[in-house]
């Protein structure tokens, strides 16, 4: 397995031990999405303003990604801010946008030793200059790197990803580039923002909500999900784990029936059924 260097932590032998168990268990899900939710509420209930989680759940992202990269997954996308958290206050998304910036400033460079590459989806042209221009240098910078991506979702949603999809297949139909006889889910997969990211295997969302948030909305059609009570900046690797092993013992049946069935048995019941 390779060094680490994102969280400046040894990585210990019990960890080591644990992700090699993980390996062994079954497969790592290629391509892990997370919904970091409850930074405002576990900042809240430590007496802190909400500013405070969103500054702690810089480190979940940090243990989570160098987790990610240790095991083995080459997809990594961190749902960090939505279309409609733009609805915040203006204080609240400032500071967001403010620890977004340090971050990548800092952090960048780390990415690159890892081999990590940066990526973003969303309407990054929404943020500030100085803002755009750090994103843009990071992308660049980790671009030809090729152990993980990190792909970070910023000013996001599903809607507006296939609103977005949708314009551009009408206006290559407008210009006579496309018939609509050939539009069907890999024509569409193709238009999104994701296009060349398969979808997510697993999905986690923190904070113990039961919903997407309008986050990759047609990727995530047979992700397995996994949904925990922990807000974000508790949210460490060894659940981590947990959520992989709870995906390692599902069983993905894409609308099928399980590998168990036999022909025979299922005559039986139809014969049971019809006599
Ligand atoms: C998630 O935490 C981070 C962002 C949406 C930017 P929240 O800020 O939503 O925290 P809660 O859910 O209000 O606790
Ligand atoms: C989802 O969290 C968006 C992100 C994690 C970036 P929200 O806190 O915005 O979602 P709701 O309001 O609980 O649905
Ligand atoms: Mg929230």
């Amino acid at each position: 397995m390779e060094s680490y260097s994102l969280t400046n932590k040894e990585q210990t032998k019990a960890d080591r031990l644990k992700q090699k168990e993980i390996s062994e268990c079954g497969t790592i899900p290629e391509h892990i999405a997370i919904i970091m939710d409850g930074n405002g509420r576990w900042a809240k209930g430590k007496g802190n303003v909400r500013v405070y989680g969103h500054k702690a759940g810089v480190d979940s992202v940090r243990d989570i990604t160098e987790a990610c990269a240790q095991l083995g997954v080459k997809y990594l996308t961190l749902y960090a801010f939505s279309t409609e958290n733009w609805g915040r206050p203006s204080n609240e998304v400032n500071a967001l946008i403010k620890l977004l910036v340090h971050t990548l400033r800092t952090e960048a460079d780390k990415l690159h030793e890892n081999n990590i590459k940066l990526s973003t989806i969303g309407q990054i042209e929404r943020f500030p200059n100085r803002c755009q221009e750090e994103l843009l240098d990071a992308i660049q910078l980790t671009k030809d790197n090729d152990r993980m991506q990190l792909c970070l979702a910023l000013s996001y949603s599903g809607r507006w990803d296939i609103t977005e999809a949708v314009k551009k297949m009408g206006e290559k139909i407008k210009n006579g580039e496309l018939d609509p006889e050939e539009i069907d889910d890999k024509l569409i997969d193709e238009h999104l923002s994701t296009a060349r990211i398969p979808d997510p295997d697993l999905i986690i969302r923190t904070s113990g909500e039961y919903r997407l948030s309008n986050f990759l909305l047609w990727q995530l059609a047979y992700s397995e999900l996994f949904i925990t009570n922990t807000f974000w900046p508790e949210f460490r690797r060894d659940e981590l784990y947990q959520a992989i092993l709870s995906f390692q013992l599902r069983e993905r049946r894409y609308g099928k029936i399980d590998k168990g069935h036999t022909g025979s048995f299922t005559n039986k019941i139809i014969n049971h059924i019809t006599s």
